[in-house]
This record gives C-alpha cells, structure tokens and sequence, in this order.
C-alpha cells in the first residue's frame, strides 16, 4: 500500500533542507536574510494554527519572519497602510495575509495591494495574469505544491484528463491552470456541477479541493486514477480529506494522504517563494 503514497511530508521535508542550505550560502556570500511577513487579523483557531505553523517552517530555514496579529476589527484603511509599510521595508521579501479576511475587508483590494514582487501567496492580479498567460512568476503555493509532487513521483500530466473540483482562487482555478500549461485536458468542477461523479469516473487524476470530508469514494473514481486531495476537515475530532483514503485506496494508482500530502507542500512552496523573492530582491 505504501507504495501509492504520494508523501508530501517527505518532499517538503528534503525541499526545506536545500533550501536551508541556500539560506546559508545567501547569508554568507550576500549578507541576505529572506524575510516574511505574514498578517492575520481576528482570532479563528484555524488560521491562527495555519500562521503558527508558517512561523515555525520560516525559523527552521533560518528566514528573518515577523507575525503582525490584528484584531477583527481592523479597519481597510489601516492594513492598507501597513502593507505598504511592508511594501518598502528592505528586510521583508514576502508578504502574507492569511485569509480569510472579515468581511468589512475587500480581499481583492488587499491582495492588489501587496507589491508583485513581495507576492510570495501569487494572490496579486499581475501573478494571476502571468500565470493564465502561461508565464508564471509568483504561483500560489497549494497548487505549486501538488504539481511539485506530481513531477517528483514521475506522473506524467501530457494528455491525462485531469478533473478539478473547487473554483476557489486559492487551489482550484490555478491549479486548473497550471495543470492545463502542462497539457492535461482539464474539467473544473464545482458546487453547481451536475452529477459530480459522471465527471470523476472519467478522471485520470482527480485533484479535490473542495472543503467536504469523504465527498469522494470508490464508485465515484475510475481504476489506477492519481488522486490529490487538498481538502482539510475534521469529522469526529480527526482530520480528513475530501477523499475517503480508506474506501478509495485498493482501487487508486496514487494517492495524497490527509495528514501528510498536499499541506506540508503548501508551507515548503512558501518557503520557496519567499526565498525565490529575496534572491530577485
Ligand atoms: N488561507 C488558506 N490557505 C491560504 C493560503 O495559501 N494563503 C493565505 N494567505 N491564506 C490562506
């Protein structure tokens, strides 16, 4: 069974050692720190969980990192003013703004806000342009992360009838687009979608990003799919997938497991974003 394992912790783990090593050789040879900064405002445990662990990944690769904790109640105005702040501050390469955001904060308005070369989230509309245009430069990081595993474990993505399903700006349209600039045909799914299995079943990888703990099971995929889940949910106090591992696993070629497969890339894709930004700085 092990070997259908798509190990994302395993992958980010070697990817944060190199880049570690290249922190070194910046420090020493250019006498830069790669710097983030990441802003959260409001007190969901979720997000906060989130920021803790994006800290403690940026400690560990020896990255300069600042944690801005606001209240829900901050004003528009006054996180603009910070970023732009952050914007022209030289030791921060990479800003951050968890989201969600509260809804008296326009999160479009924030994230055209953030420098494009200081996007390490690939949130601003010129890193979303670029990357639609087939030219990415800042990629957000779920979707950067499944595509780095799926290269590292050989999948070829040429021609394979890959199923989306989730239309956020976070991991479903980009990565229906980075799967598309890689040349798979691609169906992106969401909660209007019309008998959601007819489209799976077809499915040579199914990447689920939907936020629905076990939408997906066995009758739903085809034999030898490659299976991405990029869902996070608690079902009686443990976390799971939008795919239920258990009932899909003899059937699927490949597999992400929930822990363990697409969030550790998620946090390593920062990390390489923020380095890429302090290397361009
Ligand atoms: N909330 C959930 N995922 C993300 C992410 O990748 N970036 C930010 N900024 N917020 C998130």
């Amino acid at each position: 069974m092990n070997s259908k394992i798509l190990d994302g912790k395993k992958l980010a783990k070697k990817i944060r050692e190199e880049i570690a090593q290249k922190v070194i050789h910046l420090k020493n040879e250019k006498a830069i720190i790669p710097g983030i900064a990441v802003i959260i405002l409001g007190e969901d445990p979720a997000s906060h969980t989130y920021v803790n662990m994006k800290e403690k990944a940026c400690k560990e690769v020896g990255f300069y990192s600042e944690i801005h904790r606001l209240q829900n109640s901050t004003k528009e105005e006054e996180l603009l003013k910070l970023i732009e702040q952050l914007n022209h501050n030289e030791k921060i390469h990479g800003i951050l703004v968890q989201l969600p955001l509260p809804d008296h904060i326009n999160e479009n308005i924030i994230n055209a806000h953030i420098s494009p070369f200081k996007d390490v989230d690939g949130f601003h509309p010129s890193n979303l342009g670029k990357l639609f245009l087939g030219q990415p430069s800042f990629v957000s990081c779920t979707p950067k992360g499944i595509i780095k595993l799926l290269k590292y474990y050989g999948v070829e993505i040429r021609g394979k009838h890959a199923v989306v399903i989730g239309r956020s700006n976070i991991v479903g349209k980009p990565i229906a687009t980075l799967l598309l600039n890689e040349d798979a045909t691609v169906t992106l799914c969401h909660s209007k979608t019309r008998d959601l299995a007819q489209y799976t079943q077809q499915a040579d990888i199914i990447v689920s990003a939907v936020g629905k703990a076990h939408l997906i099971n066995h009758k739903m995929i085809k034999r030898e799919a490659i299976i991405i889940d990029a869902g996070m949910n608690r079902l009686n106090g443990s976390l799971v997938g939008d795919i239920d591992f258990h009932d899909v696993i003899e059937k699927v070629k490949l597999i992400t497991p929930v822990p363990g497969g697409v969030g550790p890339m998620t946090i390593t894709m920062l990390l390489e974003n923020t380095l890429e930004a302090a290397l361009r700085s």
